[in-house]
């Protein structure tokens, strides 16, 4: 029983510290790190093995040369008395003494640095997960399987390609997910990759035959016959495929049949992929656009509209002498960026603090009221308050001065870091009249509007955007932006309906400060009109 409580004790924390490796750049450095520990052992083990096998070696060969001569001459070699005593020597106990170098293991280091490092190792989940946010990547950006496994990705500083075992792993992944779309793209990837020499262990048969269920599900019989017959030409008495291929024949034969009395095959093939388009939202696709920065362009005369300036926070005391340089972004609803309002040793500060306490970012279930994880929010997060650190209090008061809002009611700051395909899909940060009970514990109202920080600089994909109105904002260190979550008559703008879209190459790190109602009834006064 007690040890079964220990036993326990030991385990939880681990199986804690171990999420989602996958959603944070913060969190996989670590693991780099480990892995060039690992290699340091693994050569440490290599280097005791070889000076191991060079000892061997040696007494082989000063063995043979002595064998040698002795037995070309036993008599007389043993006529010296040194050698017969050697002889003695040798046998009683240098021959042992080899026997237990032979025996000998080297690989302790190694095996149990393994073993201690092995409990913070990525799982199942960890790799599933980042080969989903692989196959995202490829949707939002439009990236072409071979362009992906190639890794001509922009701005890339580190290119790594796929093997077509990758390849067929992905395939797999997408099969699981019975997302046949992707997998056939991928193991057409790792076909062409094999057709074209790649020395694999990857097998055609195996490729061929998902690909062929793959190209059958998304109703191209005649492709997934062709396939098939690919397949048996490799492995003539594969029972599947030939199973498979008289189905096929069979089906044909039927639809022929079908096809002599009318002739919409066609029609039907493209109602299919008409009604594929329609499961994509509008949104949806607004959104995947924004994110490439195809943007819905504004006229020029709202553009000629937008100004930069000099902002001293409303004749604020700390920067009447220092003002700050703002930026429109948009003009309704209203975003204007503040440009170096964060220094980068701040940023460290915070990225510092908020490390060690990032855990997958939740949010709120509108069913049950709670908070949980969700695919549409991939990121790690954690909250920092003003009283632990100075750094974050003047962040705080910075906030506060140049907004004019009350920050005493707002809530922590919030740091946020994104890994590759780190996203945060569609959402508003003020709770809807249909949720009248998501921040009533905290007592302060609605978040009223939204500060964020940019902490760094991503290097492809990772904007904010604005699909209702086809904004983008991108990334850039050390620049926030901020705009009005509610109307001044407290009513929600959905104009502000906004995404962080998945990132695509870097990482990207984000901090924010949701101010609320309360404390600004004489700041931002309410107007009569609803939705102004
Ligand atoms: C958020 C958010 C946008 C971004 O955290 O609520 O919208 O670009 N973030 O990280
Ligand atoms: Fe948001």
């Amino acid at each position: 029983k007690i040890w079964y409580t220990i036993a326990l004790g030991l385990l939880l924390p681990f199986s804690y510290a171990h999420t989602d490796f996958f959603t944070s750049i913060g969190h996989m450095t670590d693991l780099i790190n480990t892995e060039k520990d690992l290699v340091v052992s693994l050569k440490d083990y290599i280097k005791a093995e070889e000076s191991k096998l060079e000892q061997i070696k040696k007494w082989a060969e000063k063995l043979d040369q002595l064998t040698d001569t002795a037995t070309k001459d036993p008599e007389g070699f043993l006529g010296h008395p040194v050698n017969a005593f050697k002889l003695m020597k040798r046998l009683n106990t240098e021959w042992g003494e080899l026997e237990s170098l032979v025996l000998k293991d080297m690989s302790d280091g190694f095996i149990s640095n393994m073993t201690i490092q092995r409990q913070f190792f990525p799982n199942d989940e960890d790799q599933t997960g980042a080969a989903k946010a692989l196959l995202r990547l490829q949707d939002t950006y439009n990236l072409d399987t071979d362009t992906l496994s190639r890794g001509n990705l922009p701005g890339v500083k580190h290119k790594s390609f796929l093997t077509a075992e990758d390849c067929f792993e992905l395939g797999k992944i997408a099969y699981t997910e019975a997302d046949y779309y992707h997998t056939e793209l991928w193991m057409e990837q790792a076909l062409k990759q094999l057709d074209e020499g790649e020395v694999s262990s990857a097998d055609k048969v195996y490729i061929l035959d998902y690909l062929s269920y793959a190209v059958y599900q998304q109703g191209d019989l005649g492709k997934a016959m062709m396939l098939t017959k690919r397949l048996l030409e490799l492995d003539p008495e594969h029972q599947r495929a030939n199973g498979n291929m008289k189905y096929f024949e069979y089906i044909m034969a039927k639809e022929k049949e079908a096809n002599k009395s009318s002739t919409d095959s066609e029609d039907q093939m493209e109602k299919e992929t008409e009604v594929k388009k329609k499961d994509y939202l509008p949104e949806r696709r607004k959104y995947e656009m924004l994110c490439r920065g195809e943007g819905l362009k504004m006229t020029p005369r709202r553009q000629k509209r937008l100004f930069c300036r000099y902002y001293d926070g409303n004749r604020n005391p700390r920067y009447v002498l220092g003002p700050v340089k703002q930026e429109d972004e948009w003009d309704k609803p209203r975003i204007v960026r503040f440009l170096d309002i964060i220094s980068d040793e701040e940023i460290e500060t915070v990225k510092e603090l908020a490390k060690p306490r990032l855990s997958r970012a939740t949010v709120h279930d509108p069913e049950t009221g709670k908070l949980t994880t969700a695919h549409y929010r991939v990121s790690k997060s954690a909250w920092l308050s003003g009283y632990e650190s100075p750094v974050v209090s003047r962040i705080n008061t910075r906030i506060q001065d140049l907004t004019g809002l009350d920050v005493s009611t707002a809530e922590e700051l919030q740091v946020a870091n994104y890994g590759v395909g780190g996203q945060y899909e569609p959402h508003f940060d003020f709770g809807r009249k249909d949720e009248p009970d998501a921040f009533k514990e905290l007592g302060t109202g609605n978040r009223i509007a939204t500060w964020l920080f940019y902490m760094s600089d991503v290097s492809a994909g990772g904007a904010t955007v604005f699909p209702e109105v086809g904004a983008s904002v991108w990334p850039k260190k050390g620049t926030a932006v901020f705009w009005y979550n509610l109307f001044p008559s407290g009513e929600g703008d959905y104009s502000t309906r906004h995404a962080a879209c998945p990132v695509l190459v870097g990482n990207k790190w984000v901090s924010n400060k949701w101010l609320h109602e309360r404390g600004q009834e004489f700041r931002r006064p309410c107007t009569l009109s609803e939705l102004e």
